[in-house]
């Protein structure tokens, strides 16, 4: 995900919103220590406001430290100005990076993490199997991970159809930037299979359909760019052309409704959250 930091910040309720009622449903279930020395550590924290927002909330108020890491320099740049403080820091780290990348972040952490967190990062990643074995690595035994991402999403419709059009050149397949749950009849299923195999234990899986509309050219528009994996790769006039194709295939799938009054359109979506929470 390429998004502008301050622009995601802006637009990402949806986002807040799930890993707030994830949160205030999990909370209770992940093993807290008695000792004030939690460790914990979000993946694909983005901007850091849910980190500082929600997990902070939630852990108890005497913690040994959180971190936030993300794949983007320049998430991380905002985090960093924007939330770093004692017992919270940001770093750059790529949950798919080999071994070795993993190894060279342990060194500043070896006693490795009590807990590990994620919301709406790793449908970005497509080797789920390197992902949940850096997640597992990363963990201390007995260590606890909470996960939240996205299994379904009407917007992977939009792209399927819009890959097998001229578009083809920017991304031929959603699943070149997206873990291929949304191909799947069970992806509950799929995902047990992967935690299972890396050695988790007692996982909890479900499933979480939600809905969602923007309202309005401009915020729909803001919405369906800052998330588009490719938007950053086109220039001025194919980003024109582009979300103009774009709306099109989302006014075939029922998706946008164009009003006469521009602030009055409508771009509805549904999705599936899959929330994981398993023991090392
Ligand atoms: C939709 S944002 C979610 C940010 C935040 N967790 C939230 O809930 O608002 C997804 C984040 O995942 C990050 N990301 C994508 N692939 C990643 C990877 N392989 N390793 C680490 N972070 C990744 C992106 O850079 C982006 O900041």
């Amino acid at each position: 995900m390429e998004a502008s930091p301050s622009e995601y910040s802006v637009y990402s309720s949806v986002q807040r919103y799930d890993a707030k009622k994830v949160l205030d449903e999990y909370a209770e279930k992940i093993k807290w220590r008695n000792d004030g020395n939690d460790t914990v550590l979000d993946i694909g924290c983005g901007t850091g406001d849910v980190t500082v927002e929600h997990i902070l909330s939630h852990i108890p108020v005497k913690f040994r430290k959180l971190v936030g890491v993300d794949i983007s320099q320049e998430m991380i740049g905002y985090a960093k100005r924007t939330h770093e403080r004692k017992n919270i820091s940001f770093e750059v780290l790529d949950i798919e990076g080999d071994e070795d990348d993993i190894q060279r972040f342990l060194v500043k952490h070896p006693e490795r993490f009590d807990h590990v967190m994620s919301f709406y990062c790793l449908h970005w990643v497509p080797n789920q199997v390197k992902a949940m074995k850096n997640i597992y690595n990363l963990l201390k035994p007995n260590g606890d991970c909470l996960l939240a991402l996205l299994v379904k999403h009407s917007i992977f419709d939009i792209y399927k159809e819009l890959s097998k059009t001229k578009w083809k050149n920017l991304m031929s397949s959603p699943d070149d930037f997206f873990a291929d749950y949304h191909g799947r009849e069970n992806p509950a299923a799929t995902i047990v299979e992967i935690l299972t195999a890396t050695g988790f234990k007692n996982h909890e899986v479900k499933i979480y359909p939600g809905k969602m509309q923007f309202t309005g050219y401009n915020e729909i528009k803001a919405n369906v760019t800052i998330i588009n994996p490719i938007w950053r790769k086109m220039n001025t006039e194919e980003q024109r052309e582009y979300l103009k194709d774009y709306l099109n295939v989302a006014a075939r799938l029922g998706l946008y409704k164009e009003a006469s009054n521009e602030n009055e359109s409508t771009f509805s979506f549904s999705y599936h959250l899959l929330v994981v929470y398993t023991v090392k």
